[in-house]
């Protein structure tokens, strides 16, 4: 059985002080004094430390006043209480030995880095107190997201990464195949993709929707979370070209109910996090985001507001702000237009649904007006666009037409148009960006800072 290390975590809240206890982590700093030294030990399993007092009567005292920051060490000692202020517990030295040694050149040597440099050594990044917290915070909300659903019966669908149609029908695939480059075979002039490996084109994917919705049709509640790749060549803050998506897809329910579930889910996840990584968020809190913790109680408080697209239009039309790109019944919203829906106009979340459908995938359900589609999108503040969504064209033959509309190939749908007629049923999902929602519940504002690697345009380090 494996029996792991006693964790800083469990140690800070020991009732009681112990004898003899291991604990291994690295030096984040250390000081001396005249007859001892104090060490910062962390192990990344909380963002506290705890200190730890080697005195020189230690057997290897001259070696341990040596130990750098970033060296990897193992100490027996005992948990005591501690003398010092802010800690309860601190650790006298019985042994410490260096387990892996740490030279001067350690980049995290001072305490402060610009978000910048750090990005440059994402390897080391994790060893900071803010990108600690960060990482925990997103294992965390990755657990409570399948918690999440799971509570609710619903069922978890692993959609494949390698896929042969486009979801979004954006254009914005990359492609996998294992052509040599420079001797691609063609026919006719054009590649000949019978050749390539899988005997057709190949790509990732954008999104396992299209891939989860027959599973909707046969297991009812399901949902995909994985990684989702786009091409895409916008350097913003808030896009990368590899990010996860959460997918969930409810069967025999339409448009309101795909908002009622969206809702229920960004509250439970802001109220799970909020209890369940408290000290993580308060260091957002404290040196990120000021208003973090007004931002998240407004969530968790307020309803979110629900509000056609047309109306959408209206206001911003009719708002004394200046938009860059005026806004025009027709058209996508931009991101400022998302910011002040939600931050200046509503102060709150907001769902705006009913799209014109000339904008939005074939996928989505036609209204009876002939104009507009049943889909939604949730703009939140600090972000803009969080999830999109929408009830899905269960009719065959509509379904058929926009395929045709959109100059998709037939062929290339065949079974995704195959569960429109063997017991075809009204059915809505959505995709929850998985970063951008981190960004929310950190108020970091740089998307590359809220994934372990990130991969954006010219930059795949790593
Ligand atoms: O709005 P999108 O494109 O919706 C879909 O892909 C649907 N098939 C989802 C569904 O109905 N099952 O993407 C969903 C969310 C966006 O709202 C945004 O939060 C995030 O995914 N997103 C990105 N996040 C980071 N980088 C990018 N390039 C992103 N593109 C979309
Ligand atoms: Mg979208």
């Amino acid at each position: 059985m494996y029996t792991p290390r006693t964790s800083i975590a469990q140690l800070l809240e020991s009732k009681s002080p112990q004898n003899g206890i291991t604990v291994s982590g690295w030096v984040r700093t250390r000081r001396d004094a005249k007859s001892f030294s104090f060490f910062e030990i962390n192990d990344g399993s909380c963002l506290s430390s705890i200190q730890a007092i080697a005195d020189e009567e230690i057997e290897n005292y001259a070696n341990v006043k040596t130990i750098g920051t970033g060296a990897a060490v193992s100490i027996v000692g005992d948990l005591v209480e501690s003398p010092g202020k802010g800690q309860r517990w601190e650790l006298q030295v019985h042994t410490l030995n260096v387990v892996g040694t740490c030279p001067d050149d350690y980049p995290l040597q001072k305490k402060r880095h610009s978000d910048e440099f750090l990005r440059t050594i994402a390897h080391l990044r994790g060893r900071t107190n803010k990108y600690g917290a960060m990482f925990r915070i997103r294992s965390r909300l990755s657990y409570a997201i399948h918690q999440f659903f799971q509570e609710r019966g619903f069922h978890y669908v692993h959609t494949p990464i390698i896929t042969g149609s486009d979801c979004e029908g954006a254009g914005e695939m990359f492609r996998v195949t294992t052509f040599d480059l420079p001797n691609v075979p063609t026919k006719d002039g054009l590649t000949d993709f019978s050749e390539d490996f899988f005997g057709q084109e190949a790509h990732l994917t954008v999104s396992g929707q299209l891939a989860v919705e027959p599973f909707c049709l046969a297991l009812g509640d399901v949902y995909t979370f994985g990684p989702t790749f786009r091409s895409e060549n916008s350097n913003t803050s808030r896009h990368m070209s590899e990010f996860w998506m959460i997918e969930p897809e409810i069967a025999f329910a339409d448009l309101h109910d795909d908002m009622d579930l969206a809702e229920e889910m960004v509250r439970y996840l802001v109220g799970f996090i909020r209890n369940d990584r408290a000290e993580d968020i308060k260091l957002f809190a404290n040196f990120v985001d000021k208003d973090l913790i007004a931002r998240l109680d407004l969530v968790e408080r307020a309803d979110f507001e629900r509000l056609p697209y047309t109306e959408a239009i209206e206001i911003l039309s009719s708002s004394k702000e200046t938009f860059e790109f005026p806004p025009a019944w027709g058209n996508d919203l931009q991101s400022e237009h998302e910011r002040y829906l939600t931050e200046k106009h509503f102060k709150r979340p907001v769902f705006v649904y009913d799209w014109p459908r000339e904008i939005k995938p074939f996928y989505m359900r036609e209204n009876d007006d002939g104009k507009t589609v049943a889909a939604m999108d949730l703009l939140i503040p600090h972000v803009g666009e969080l999830i999109g969504g929408s009830q899905r064209e269960e009719r065959f033959d509509r379904l058929q037409q926009r395929i045709e509309a959109d100059s998709l190939k037939q062929q290339d749908y065949w079974w995704y148009l195959e569960t429109r007629r063997f017991g075809s049923a009204p059915h809505a999902g959505f995709g929850l960006g998985f970063e951008r929602f981190l960004m929310f519940v950190t108020g970091v504002t740089n998307i590359r800072d809220v994934i372990p690697y990130p991969r954006t345009p010219k930059h795949l380090e790593f």
